[in-house]
């Protein structure tokens, strides 16, 4: 976690949605729209980790390739700040100011196995957005490759050759050094370590600390690995089925959640001693997520929440609020719930054992 973050947001996301056909028959004709990002608020603040969690298929990765613009979202607002301190509309950038955009926010893919080709060398890889993005060739190139490849923990003179030699870890820090080769701002982190064996990530996840500070980035950082998120993010969001349903400093949520599917995600969190899980009180997700193409009216949750009270919560959907202490909270009774968090796991530099 950062020491001071300051306070200026870098990028303030209202209402996005982004929607996919939903296609059936020979003729693959559509019948229905997903609305995987539905309704999304958030706001990112210069120089923080963000953590975005929630289930399987509730819209995280769809909601960062919105960010990062490899895809156009159906409807909402992106406003960012560039290095220049102009605002700039992301949903609506094309062309040569597009490019800029995508030059300060970049994607670290996921899977270390299979987001290199095979094909290309370090060298390429690594450089390859210096090419497309017309700023280096030849040595020069050869040179911030090697530099960069140092900065991650790789030897510059493994330039020459292919991913296949190298390890998962070893890999997601080839991806590292591709999403960083070109001076980001703003990094989107998609299940960056999951992929990786727990002394690996925490490796991995003490790099990204440390890159953080070196280069001054901001993190967007997305998992369904809540111990992870706890150790590295100063703010949570919580996303359910499209929607953010709470937001706020990473501590104070875990500690003492304001929405009940907050309450029921801490409760899958692994703690060694029973008795920091909530005196027997936790509540646990019974039923499976709903399906996204036919989410359920009113509040998503209120399917699965073991607080619902008729008939408001499934007739009315909920507004995420602010609360008091920089959280906001989507739920119509939150101010009338006592809900049970999980206690701080960790000294401030252990890292995580899931
Ligand atoms: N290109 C696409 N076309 C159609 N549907 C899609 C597409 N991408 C995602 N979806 C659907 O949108 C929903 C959200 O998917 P998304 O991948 O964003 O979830 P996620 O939160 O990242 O899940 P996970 O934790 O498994 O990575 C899912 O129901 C998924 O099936
Ligand atoms: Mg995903």
């Amino acid at each position: 976690m950062t020491e001071s973050v300051p306070a200026a947001p870098l990028l303030t996301v209202n209402d996005l949605s982004m929607a996919f056909p939903i296609r059936r028959g020979v003729f693959k004709r559509t019948v229905g729209q997903l609305r995987a990002v539905d309704g999304v608020d958030l706001t990112i603040t210069e120089g923080e980790t963000l953590g975005l969690v929630g289930e399987s298929g509730c819209g995280k990765t769809t909601l960062g390739r919105c960010i990062v613009r490899s895809y156009r979202p159906t409807s909402g607002r992106m406003q960012y700040r560039t290095a220049a301190g102009s605002s700039v509309e992301v949903a609506e950038l094309s062309g040569e100011p597009l490019r800029d955009y995508q030059r300060e926010v970049r994607l670290i893919f996921q899977d270390p196995f299979s987001s290199l080709n095979p094909r290309m060398t370090l060298r390429d890889l690594v450089g390859e957005p210096l090419r497309t993005h017309k700023i280096a060739t030849g040595s020069e190139l050869d040179d911030r490759v090697a530099e960069m490849l140092r900065k991650v923990g790789l030897r510059p003179d493994y330039l020459r050759r292919y991913p296949h030699a190298f390890s998962g870890g070893e890999r997601q820090r080839v991806n590292i050094a591709r999403a960083l080769i070109l001076q980001p701002r703003l990094v989107i982190a998609d299940e960056a370590v999951s992929a990786l064996d727990v002394s690996v990530r925490a490796q991995i996840l003490n790099l990204l600390r440390d890159l953080q500070e070196e280069f001054r980035l901001t993190y967007l950082f997305i998992s369904h690995d809540l111990s992870v998120v706890e150790y590295l993010c100063d703010r949570t969001a919580v996303m359910y089925l499209g929607r953010i349903v709470e937001q706020g400093p990473t501590r104070e949520l875990f500690r003492a959640p304001r929405h009940p599917y907050t309450e029921a995600l801490l409760g899958s969190v692994p703690r060694p001693d029973p008795d920091l899980r909530g005196q027997g009180r936790r509540k646990h997700l019974a039923e499976d997520l709903p399906d996204p193409g036919h989410p359920p009216s009113g509040c998503r949750f209120h399917t699965r929440c073991p607080y619902r009270r008729p008939q408001r919560c499934a007739d009315e959907s909920p507004e995420l609020g602010a609360t008091p202490g920089d959280r906001t909270v989507a739920c119509h009774f939150a101010d009338q719930l006592e809900l049970t968090g999980i206690a701080p796991h960790h000294p401030e530099e252990e890292v995580p054992v899931p």
